[in-house]
């Protein structure tokens, strides 16, 4: 399977794999890791307009693009003109693109006419878009679902007036609003955007192997593909999704010790970009999906050792016991193996 590179606008990715914005778990240390690993784009987690030019300190750390060449920032919100403002501002701060979302389905955010609100207010989706287009040089890309619900598959109207607009990509996750994570990913039906627009299409929902990667592509037709929870505690998996679509053969995972490695030293990112006490709590569901990640080979005892693992080292306060602890769990999953 050959893939075209992926362009947008003036920037050409290294690959059409993409990390999805995840809130509260695609940090920067997660993201800068998804990079060294092979992901060809990852995105901010997303920011509330408001709250960005309010300079709220949660969405200066969600901004953080520190150790990521090509930073990507995601903008939410359901005011054009405050959204065309955010976009400069993430701009001046040096974001390489801006990703707006129309995908959350989260009451909160879908109450204040945001997230996927926007499929159900085109007139809206169409302001914002010009708004931010017009705000800002590099380029702008949004993130939708196939539409509120079944009855309505709007993201084909919503792709058009991307395009119209003047944006360079869309990413479609295969879900309605209303079936929020429910059932499974929609895939062939993400086709009807990819024929309907001649930007690039990504399409997204529950890729978690690598098989699934080139068969997202078939069954969509789609550009390129985002991932999102089959890279909790694994941050490597994007990478190495690229690698197969570029035609060569690779383990599923990477060696434990080097999953050991790459845990503690984003555990150091998390107390670092957090602070101690914040980054013990933050770090702690990473710890229980890469203990997971790491157990795939346990077979029937896997759920038992991350239970006995995650106990032991989600209630500990001191980062040093908590690094031991990593270490020791990996340490015992080694020496099971070579058993
Ligand atoms: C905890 C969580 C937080 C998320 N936060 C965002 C977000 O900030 N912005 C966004 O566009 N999508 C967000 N999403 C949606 C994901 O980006 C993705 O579209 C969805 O999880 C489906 O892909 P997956 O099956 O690969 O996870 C979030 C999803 C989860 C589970």
């Amino acid at each position: 399977m050959s893939i075209p590179a992926l362009r947008l606008g003036a920037v050409t990715l290294p690959n059409p794999v993409i990390l999805a914005p995840m809130a509260g778990i695609t940090d920067a240390p997660v993201r800068r890791m998804a990079v060294r690993h092979g992901a060809g784009l990852v995105i901010s987690e997303m920011l509330a307009s408001e709250a960005l030019l309010e300079g709220h300190p949660e969405m200066l750390l969600r901004a953080e693009g520190e150790g990521v060449s090509f930073h990507a920032v995601q903008i939410a919100g359901n005011d054009p003109r405050l959204m065309g403002e955010a976009a400069r501002v993430a701009e001046a701060a040096g974001a390489g693109l801006i990703d707006i979302n129309m995908g959350c389905p989260a009451k909160r955010v879908t109450t204040g006419a945001a997230g996927a609100a926007l499929l159900r207010d085109l007139p809206l989706a169409r302001a914002i878009f010009e708004e931010v287009r017009g705000a800002v040089s590099v380029p702008v890309t949004v993130k939708t679902r196939l539409g509120w619900d079944e009855g309505s598959p709007t993201a084909v109207a919503l792709a058009e007036m991307a395009e119209a607009c003047g944006l360079s990509m869309v990413t479609i996750h295969g879900r309605t609003r209303c079936q929020f994570y429910t059932g499974r990913a929609d895939w062939s039906a993400i086709r009807a955007v990819k024929d309907a627009v001649s930007i690039p299409v990504i399409a997204n929902g529950d890729v978690v192997s690598l098989a699934d990667g080139p068969a997202i592509l078939a069954a969509s037709g789609a550009d390129g593909l985002m991932i999102g929870r089959g890279a909790q505690g694994r941050p490597w998996f994007p990478g190495r999704v690229a690698q197969v679509l570029a035609g060569r053969m690779v383990e599923e995972d990477p060696p434990l010790d080097l999953q050991r490695d790459i845990l503690l030293e984003l555990y150091e990112g998390w107390l670092s970009l957090y602070g101690t006490t914040l980054g013990v709590r933050q770090a702690r569901k990473h710890i229980g999906w890469a203990l997971d990640a790491a157990a795939t080979g346990q077979g029937n005892a896997r759920a038992a050792f991350v239970e006995r693992w995650r106990k032991a080292l989600l209630v500990l306060d001191e980062p040093g016991r908590v690094k031991a602890g990593i270490t020791a769990a990996y340490d015992e999953l080694m020496w099971r193996a070579a058993a």
